[in-house]
């Protein structure tokens, strides 16, 4: 079984985290762990170099501090991070390594508070390629 854990650093995910660890443990499971660097805004060139240079260094830090919870967990977990739109790069990644089960957070670093669902975690209900746990 291989199971692909999509992270944005807010809580949620880590809680998803940490049930993919239980996981694939009692399953003997792979884990990936993915970052997406979102597509900046349409700032000017100079301005989107350094925001992606901010987001990537932020990303690199939630990476680390995952593969640290899961290693305290007994998983060498696989670390992935991608850049574009987060919902297409998380399918393409879960099609390219034949994932079973994608787990994520109900919600994110976002303000959709009024929704039980974030943007990304619905649209993943819609459009994964395979199951999804959406973590509460
Ligand atoms: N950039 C990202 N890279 C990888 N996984 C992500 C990313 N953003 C969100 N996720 C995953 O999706 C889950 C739900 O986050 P989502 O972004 O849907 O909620 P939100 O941030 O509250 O809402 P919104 O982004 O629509 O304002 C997170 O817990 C995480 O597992
Ligand atoms: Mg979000």
């Amino acid at each position: 079984m291989k199971i692909l854990v999509p992270l944005d650093g807010s809580k949620n995910a880590e809680k998803a985290l940490i049930q993919a660890c239980d996981l694939a443990k009692n399953y003997r499971a792979s884990l990936t762990l993915l970052y997406v660097i979102e597509k900046a805004a349409p700032f000017n060139l100079l301005d989107r170099k350094e925001y992606h240079k901010m987001v990537r260094k932020f990303g690199d830090k939630v990476l680390k501090k995952a593969k640290e919870t899961a290693e305290k967990r007994g998983i060498d977990p696989k670390i992935v991070m991608k850049q574009g739109n987060v919902v297409n790069e998380i399918v393409k990644l879960a099609k390219k390594e034949n994932s079973n089960l994608i787990m994520v957070g109900n919600k994110g670093l976002g303000k959709t508070a009024r929704f039980f669902l974030g943007s990304v975690s619905g649209k993943l209900a819609n459009n994964s390629p395979c199951s999804i746990l959406i973590v509460k």
